[in-house]
């Protein structure tokens, strides 16, 4: 079997149909530059452990970097008999260097340890690429949130009117938890980095005397793996990163299910630029939230690749077995789902315009100040059981009369409790109610900008 990387004990080749359901290049061969970074470690390694001659060790590391500006220039391919990435690389390298050179850099070391170690190299570096994403859309929406300081708007708990806030204050609601995924990404990155497994060979480790940390310390890991059959059957580095995209995913789509709200015709909320929205093949007037309905629609697929993943993974005795194969297209689709995902979102987001008088004008309806009424009470001395009750019969009287809040005349006010002076008209504004939220956390316009600034902070901190 030309350029297999096994068949001594075979006395005859693998059937097609088992070539066809082996094969992985159409989706590992992506690894390709991080297995030449692993092989032109590990030729190091061999080099330092005497097992490479200069002659050999200066040939592998040319022949290495041929392979590697023939895949840069487009112009390496694997074979439809190639099995997988590792492999396929192989036979290039047999290829361009020789079978007596070539043959050597196996010496020491599995696919099972390579590509343990390639995988998590790939999703380190696709992690820092994801978090710079995720942080342009948190200074998308930090952006958004500084323009707009003096916009009310309702705030909803249950989807019904609760209390006025800031569209600021809610838009940062949506930045804090990518902020919080970013920082994810960078924990995940600290546990991954300390655990290269190269030197774990096929599950049991290697007997040449190679030094393992040295390999990883070259691949940019901090060091090598503890156990050799760890190192070689654990996913949970996968399931991990898996995980952060899929939360990534439910953040953005909780992001982008309001979008869709605000800017339809009954909230009226927001409006969507041109270029960030979508037009319908029949209907002319229409124009869609088609990268939100995206946001929305991908998380269920983010969510399928963990859930897909955790399902390969349990049950799977130690150590190595062929099902982990299947750890990487569910991982890489996470990956290049939110790399087309975040950009887009971020323009939508970037510019998106704001119906500010709509939203202040619905701020206050829905009896949305009827807490602020509760908490002067309390303020005057009355206990909150009985503010609560008081604040109560003011909605209730307001309903009866078809009225809001502030229409209620002086001695109404005074009927249902001598304790609702005219004095409680300064708590039933918008602005009055908002600014008062004025403790850490809260929707007081100089709580807000103190957070933009500590949000803005900790994002520049990642
Ligand atoms: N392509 C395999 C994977 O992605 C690595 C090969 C290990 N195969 C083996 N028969 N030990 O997991």
């Amino acid at each position: 079997n030309e350029g297999s990387l096994w068949g001594g004990r075979f006395a005859s080749g693998p059937s097609p149909e088992l070539q066809a359901l082996s094969r992985s290049t159409h989706f590992d061969w992506q690894l390709t530059p991080y297995d030449l970074a692993g092989s032109r470690a590990h030729a190091n390694a061999l080099h330092r452990a005497g097992l490479l001659t200069d002659a050999d060790h200066a040939e592998l590391l040319r022949g290495l970097a041929a392979l590697g500006e023939r895949y840069a220039s487009g112009d390496l391919r694997p074979a439809d008999t190639d099995e997988d990435v590792h492999g396929a690389l192989e036979r290039l390298l047999l290829e361009e260097v020789g079978p007596e050179v070539g043959g050597r850099l196996r010496a020491g070391r599995s696919r099972n340890d390579q590509v343990a170690t390639l995988f998590r190299a790939y999703l380190r570096d696709h992690a820092r690429t994801i978090s710079g994403l995720v942080l342009d859309l948190v200074e998308a929406l930090a952006g958004q949130a500084a323009e707009h300081l003096d916009v009310v708007m309702p705030g909803r708990t249950h989807l019904q009117h609760a209390q006025p806030v800031l569209l600021s204050h809610h838009l940062l609601a949506h930045a804090w938890p990518l902020v919080r995924d970013v920082e994810r990404l960078r924990d995940w990155d600290a546990r991954v980095a300390g655990d290269s497994p190269y030197g774990s060979g096929a599950l049991a480790g290697q007997t040449l005397g190679l030094d393992p940390e040295a390999v990883a310390a070259e691949l940019g890991f901090t060091g090598s793996s503890a156990n050799s059959i760890d190192g070689t059957a654990s996913r949970d580095f996968a399931a991990e990163f898996a995980f952060v995209t899929a939360q990534i995913g439910v953040d953005l789509s909780r992001l982008a299910e309001e979008v869709i709200l605000w800017t339809t015709r009954e909230f009226d909320f927001a409006t969507l630029h041109d270029s960030w929205s979508t037009g319908s093949s029949i209907m002319p007037q229409k124009k869609n939230p088609d990268i939100a309905e995206l946001a929305r629609g991908k998380s269920g697929r983010l969510i399928g690749n963990l859930s897909g993943l955790l399902a390969t993974l349990k049950g799977l005795p130690l150590a190595y077995n062929r099902d982990l194969q299947e750890d990487k297209e569910p991982v890489f689709d996470s990956v290049q789902t939110l790399e087309v995902l975040l950009p887009a979102v971020t323009g939508m987001v970037a510019t998106l315009t704001f119906n500010g008088p709509r939203m202040a004008e619905l701020a206050p309806q829905g009896f949305s100040l009827a807490t602020d009424v509760a908490e002067w009470l309390v303020r005057e001395g009355v206990p909150f059981r009985d503010a609560h009750e008081l604040a109560g019969a003011c909605v209730r009287l307001c309903e009866e009369l078809g009225c809001d809040l502030p229409d209620l005349t002086d001695e109404q006010l005074a009927t249902i409790s001598p304790a609702l002076t005219p004095e409680v008209r300064s708590v039933l504004t918008v602005e009055g109610s908002v600014s008062s939220r004025s403790g850490r956390g809260g929707t007081a316009p100089v709580r807000v900008r103190e957070q933009l600034d500590e949000l803005r902070a900790a994002s520049a901190g990642h």
